[in-house]
């Protein structure tokens, strides 16, 4: 098959990954036979410099026309002092909503070859942690109506929601959990909220559409205190935007493995989509050779599986990133005990990992 892939490095530690990324593509391209060609666009900081705007419209354009857009990260302290209307978030932002990529898929889960990284009790952790979050991603408060009042004293952001943008996340829920242990988790604040409300109602609605799968309701406080003191009472979790950002956050860090894991975003299936790691830019690493690659070789499989329908090629990638972990390589986030990891001679650079996973594919 032939596909573009819109490619956007960004800033900090995006190209080292993105660069790596593309190695596994182009191996995966040659033993598959396909063929994979890509298209550069800037956006974050770079394009701030550049455009003196995150996100222009050209570029924007070219993930548009593209069958998959790869992401690495944006952002970072040069930035940090911009006019809000153009930080490199604002980036991000656009993409998403302009991509009308609605539903972001977060896997969080715990590799148990690092299992010595999380930071949970081995009790709590048992056999492992593997849940998978479905945040809302163009709704909610992040695209609401904000404002400021005209003394500079008061400020507001809105949280509004159509039943058309919660039944497709909340069924998008449903069938991911119907595939996995059949439990789905729709996490809101409808002891308090309206907009939460209707989460439920439109959740009421469509649940008897779905017999084989155990539905519970949690409230966000509650649902963040669940996920450290019981996370294997999670499959698939369902929530609004900002609800998702937060936890997704909690979920990636209680796995111990933060660079290792990848996200897509998807829309209705008619465009493309997005896909990167959860981790940030991380600048201070940047250019050095020393950033995980495997979360945007994870996003990789992802984009293989879901935009292109590859799924032999989703796995031979996954199971490539697991026969390197299994052999004993880590990068140095993963090390833990970096000094034994070094004297095994296992510890690798950014660029090492990459081709690591290159020849296991
Ligand atoms: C994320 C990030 C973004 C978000 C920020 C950088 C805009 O935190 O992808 O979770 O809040 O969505
Ligand atoms: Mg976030």
């Amino acid at each position: 098959m032939k596909k573009t892939i819109a490619l956007i490095p960004g800033d900090g530690i995006g190209p080292d990954v993105i660069d790596e990324a593309v190695k596994v593509l182009n191996c995966v391209a040659n033993k598959f036979g396909h063929e994979f060609t890509y298209k550069n666009v800037i956006a974050g900081g770079k394009a701030i410099d550049m455009f003196k705007n995150p996100l222009p419209k050209e570029q924007l354009d070219i993930c548009l026309h593209a069958d998959s857009v790869l992401l690495g990260a944006v952002g970072g302290p040069k930035w940090d002092n911009v006019d809000a209307s153009i930080r490199p978030e604002k980036a991000l932002l656009g993409l998403r909503g302009g991509m009308k990529v609605f539903a972001n898929l977060r896997p969080a889960v715990m590799f148990p070859q690092l299992k010595n990284a999380c930071p949970l009790k081995d009790e709590i952790v048992g056999d492992g942690i593997d849940i998978l979050i479905v945040r809302e991603l163009t709704g909610g408060i992040y695209f609401g109506e904000r404002g400021n009042s005209s003394d500079g004293k008061t400020a507001w952001d809105t949280e509004k929601y159509t039943w058309d943008e919660i039944e497709r996340i909340v069924r998008l829920g449903f069938e991911f959990a119907k595939k996995r242990r059949k439990i789905l988790t729709v996490v809101d604040k409808a002891n308090i909220l309206n907009s939460s409300r209707l989460w439920r109602k439109v959740t009421e609605s469509i649940k008897g559409e779905y017999p084989d799968v155990e539905l519970n309701y949690l409230y966000i406080d509650n649902a963040s205190m669940q996920l450290v003191r019981n996370p294997r009472q999670f499959d698939v979790i369902a929530t609004s935007n900002m609800f998702g950002d937060i936890l997704s956050d909690e979920a990636s860090q209680i796995t111990g493995s933060i660079g290792m894991l990848a996200s897509a975003s998807l829309g209705s299936g008619k465009g493309p989509g997005l896909y990167e790691p959860i981790h940030g830019s991380a600048p201070d690493i940047a250019g050095k050779n020393i950033a995980n690659p495997l979360a945007t070789i994870l996003s990789v499989a992802m984009m293989l599986r879901y935009d292109f329908k590859m799924e032999e090629e989703a796995l031979a990638v996954e199971k490539a990133v697991n026969d390197v972990l299994d052999e004993g390589w880590r990068t140095s986030d993963i090390a833990g005990d970096i000094e034994a990891v070094k004297a095994q001679g296992k510890l690798v650079g950014t660029k090492e990992m990459g081709s690591l996973v290159v020849e296991k594919i």
